[in-house]
């Protein structure tokens, strides 16, 4: 077994924070285990923890509609993760201390997988891996760096269900990924609207 499926074992049968005790499935993440590009969300909402799967509710769709328009796919693609693996009652934030105990297993996910971008969708993403007094409206769009990885924070799709006008400035930054990956990882890389 590789390093990647021995992580996926462990972190299925984790019982490190209180979420455990609430969840119906972990969600470990999802896509392509070496990608380019990886997708970090908050953490399982209610269809996610019922499947296993990442970003499959609502969000998800909008989400993978969004990597669509910019020639991006989970199978060829992007690997999508979330900062705790199990879902917080009532879609609550996760607490700092859930964050803290599940981000070692994000780390060895970005480890493995290797990825040359990394996306952080929304505030819980940006203040779990970077800074947790960041704020996503003062530092989304513009490239950050961690560890020596290229990282571009935006804002979850789950804001733009709530408000419209964010989209806007969302797909600004998805345009920035796509412009980057052509640079970084293929000059060809096809996408329809960028
Ligand atoms: N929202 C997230 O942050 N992650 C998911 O997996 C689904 C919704
Ligand atoms: Fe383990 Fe993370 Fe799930 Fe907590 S949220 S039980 S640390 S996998």
């Amino acid at each position: 077994m590789d390093d990647f499926e021995q992580l996926k074992l462990e972190v299925n049968q984790c019982t490190k924070c209180v979420l455990s005790k609430t969840r119906t499935n972990v969600v470990f993440g999802e896509g392509f285990s070496n990608a380019e590009i990886m997708c970090i969300g908050e953490g399982p909402g209610y269809y996610e923890d019922q499947r296993g799967r990442p970003f499959v509710g609502k969000s998800g769709q909008l989400l993978d509609k969004i990597l669509d328009v910019c020639g991006f796919n989970r199978k060829d693609h992007v690997f999508i993760g979330n900062i705790v693996k199990c879902r917080p009652p009532n879609n609550r934030d996760p607490l700092p201390e859930e964050r803290e105990t599940c981000i070692p297993y994000i780390y060895k996910q970005i480890e493995l997988i290797n990825p040359k971008i990394i996306i952080l969708l929304g505030a819980t993403a940006l203040k779990g891996l970077i800074d947790p007094d960041a704020k996503i409206t003062k530092v989304r769009g513009e490239w950050m760096t961690w560890n020596n990885r290229l990282v571009m924070p935006t804002f979850h799709p789950s804001a733009l269900l709530r408000n419209e006008k964010l989209k806007r400035p969302v797909w600004e930054d998805f345009k920035k990924v796509v412009v980057k990956y052509r640079e970084m990882v293929n000059e060809n890389h096809h996408s329809e609207y960028c």
